[in-house]
């Protein structure tokens, strides 16, 4: 019988597993272990502290469905899923951002200059601008999928039972030949991440809000580029300093602007927008 203790346990933990020597896996396994048991040791867990993490992590799953991934959610509001989007930016592209649980991937294509409230009210926006790789060169046909909430910071997908159809405030755009995209929608409004689990009940305890600044989200993707998953936010809008989940990146900010009487936008759109915002976005190469 090998002497364990609670020095010794942490090799003989990372020895009982048979992974391939120096393979990924081993490598992540090896950290995880290495770092839990050297928190634990640090702050010296009692049983309650121990069995309360447990019970929290059970707790996520139990609350857990295909549409309310709670872990995901812990993820966030811990910055796990900031801090994974940061270390997978690539150099010279647009950073990427926050998925979200609201993606669908079937969401339907629509013309340049099409309106995406589905008659919704609040300012119409007209969003523009161009895709290009990281040296300025134009991506034609690149596709821009976009999604978002709406003027009282709904998305649809969250009130089917309400009659809303959850396609609404989403289309997937194919850039023109220079690269452009351009389409009109409303402004969406901030709103909370859901905090009627434990993960709000987390937030709460640490005295935080959950709420997001107003955004929109989009997957940009070429061929032969590496696809991008991003959001884009609004100067000086409500919690911009303080997101919830901590998607908000400088670069990432753009300016909202009132359309000048008379001014040319250079674009046909279905709908008159009252405001603007330019936004482009740069794809690195695959790989
Ligand atoms: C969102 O941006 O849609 C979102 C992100 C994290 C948690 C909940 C919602
Ligand atoms: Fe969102």
């Amino acid at each position: 019988m090998k002497d364990i203790n609670q020095f010794t346990i942490t090799q003989a933990v990372k020895d009982s597993f048979r992974t391939e020597e120096g393979s990924r896996f081993e490598q992540l396994l090896h950290g995880l272990i290495e770092h839990l048991h050297d928190y634990t040791r640090e702050h010296q867990l009692t049983h309650e502290e121990w069995m309360r993490v447990l019970m929290f992590l059970y707790d996520c799953g139990k609350i857990s469905t295909p549409e309310r991934h709670e872990f995901i959610l812990l993820s966030d509001v811990l910055g796990f899923s900031a801090l994974v989007d940061m270390i997978n930016s690539k150099g010279g592209a647009t950073e990427g951002s926050n998925l979200g649980p609201f993606y669908l991937d079937d969401a339907p294509r629509k013309a340049l200059g099409a309106d995406l409230s589905d008659g919704r009210d609040g300012v119409t926006v007209l969003v523009r601008g161009k895709v290009t790789d990281n040296l300025h060169n134009p991506l034609p046909g690149a596709i821009v999928d976009t999604w978002q909430a709406d003027a009282s910071g709904t998305y649809p997908i969250q009130e089917q039972a309400q009659g809303q159809d959850k396609m609404d405030l989403r289309g997937v755009f194919e850039a023109d030949e220079t690269g452009r995209y351009w389409y009109t929608t409303v402004l969406p409004k901030p709103y909370t991440v859901p905090y009627d689990g434990p993960v709000g009940e987390l937030l709460r305890a640490g005295n935080r809000h959950a709420w997001r600044p107003a955004h929109l989200h989009y997957i940009v993707r070429a061929p032969r580029m590496a696809s991008i998953t991003t959001e884009v936010f609004f100067e000086n809008m409500e919690y911009i300093d303080n997101d919830a989940v901590f998607g908000v990146r400088k670069s990432l900010i753009a300016k909202l602007r009132p359309v000048k009487k008379g001014e040319d936008l250079g674009v046909t759109t279905d709908k008159k927008p009252e405001a603007v915002v330019d936004f482009d976005f740069i794809l690195a190469p695959e790989g």
